[in-house]
């Protein structure tokens, strides 16, 4: 078998191995719908509280309920299979909360245990899980028993660190406990919780890991090239890679790396697809959220969208202005011809 090949996920085959992790802030469904375009055959929404989800079903301010359904949890046009990550500590609210996924029916539901972030971990949840394997499992089960009852029986898989310090890395362990609760993949980010997101991430404990668990792995951490992503594949025989900061504004990574791992070769998207893709990523994400809510949101994505790019750091410093599509597209436009010209005369007919 090449390295690029379907994976089985429970009932659930996905045709190849190239997946977009979970990004929080980032990759919203207009981003992984744009990844799918390009390439990628799994996504997964970014981790959705399952506290909030249960406690009050509008989630907060009814505007930030709309936000989350529209652009999170809702599934991108073309997002025929994707996953919705929740977080918690209490297995009967996370038991809930997947239940309350019913409407999105999601192919999967992936159970975050990475999650660094102190209001989380302070919680018990995301990374904090690693040092309670007994509650993870139990979290696994309801998940399970939640997916079995109002998902028809959609596979849960589990996302976790390499463990929570460098004195406690218990991946082996509790990935054992995920699986025996059910889970039918694990995605290991090979870093500690108190790495954060420096470092390098130990790809040894991901080639360890396939040898000790019997469901497929996911492998995480430092993919930034399609090179990258078949070193992994490759150096740690795991099932599928998950691409995160490495897609950032670069969702072509996916049709690259498709193109390495099938025919040892692939090209560099030219700066203007990159833009026109970070410019049509703005438009549909004004639809969901709205213009202005979108222009503030995609000032970040577009650091990323331009990071590399010849006269990329004087782009970013116009473009993290910009207050409008029009003031986007008056900055953009100018400086690059060709297909984003094409693109700017299509929005602008609107
Ligand atoms: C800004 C940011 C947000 C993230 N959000 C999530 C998340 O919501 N859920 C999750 O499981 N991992 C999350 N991650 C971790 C990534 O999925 C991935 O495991 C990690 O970035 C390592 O891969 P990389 O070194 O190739 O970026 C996030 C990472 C970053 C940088």
């Amino acid at each position: 078998m090449g390295l690029y090949h379907p994976v089985a996920i429970g009932s659930l085959t996905i045709p190849g191995n190239l997946f977009l992790a979970p990004v929080a802030g980032y990759f919203d469904r207009v981003f992984r719908s744009i990844c799918i375009e390009q390439g990628a055959d799994f996504t997964c929404t970014e981790l959705v509280s399952s506290e909030a989800l249960v406690r009050n079903p509008l989630y907060g301010a009814l505007a930030h309920r709309a936000s989350l359904e529209k652009n999170i949890l809702s599934r991108g046009d073309n997002e025929t299979r994707y996953a919705v990550q929740l977080f918690g500590s209490d297995p009967e609210v996370m038991y809930r909360a997947t239940g309350l996924l019913a409407p999105y029916h999601p192919e999967a539901v992936d159970i975050n245990c990475g999650c660094p972030v102190p209001k989380v971990t302070k919680t018990g949840a995301g990374s904090a899980l690693m040092r309670n394997p007994v509650l993870l499992g139990r979290i696994v089960e309801a998940v399970v028993r939640g997916a079995e009852e109002r998902l028809g029986g959609a596979p849960v898989t589990v996302k976790m660190r390499s463990g929570w310090d460098a004195s406690s890395v218990n991946y082996r362990e509790c990935a054992r406990i995920a699986v025996e609760a059910g889970a039918a993949l694990v995605s290991l980010h090979a870093r500690t919780r108190s790495q954060g997101y420096a470092g390098t991430s130990d790809w040894s404990h991901i080639a360890d890991l396939v040898s000790q668990v019997p469901v497929p792995v996911a492998g995480s951490g430092d993919l930034f090239s399609p090179e990258d992503a078949e070193r992994m594949l490759r150096e740690t025989g795991c099932a599928a890679v998950l691409f995160a900061r490495g897609a950032m504004g670069n969702p072509c990574i996916f049709s690259a790396a498709r193109s390495l791992l099938l025919t040892g070769s692939w090209e560099l998207p030219t700066a203007e697809e990159r833009l026109a893709l970070g410019f049509r990523h703005l438009t549909h994400l004004a639809t969901d959220i709205g213009e202005g809510s979108a222009c503030r949101e995609m000032r970040k994505q577009f650091c990323a969208y331009t990071k590399g790019l010849a006269g990329g750091a004087a782009l970013r410093n116009r473009l993290v202005h910009a207050q409008t599509i029009g003031e986007y597209r008056d900055i953009l436009s100018p400086l690059y011809r060709g297909s984003l010209s094409a693109l700017f005369q299509e929005v602008g007919k609107n």
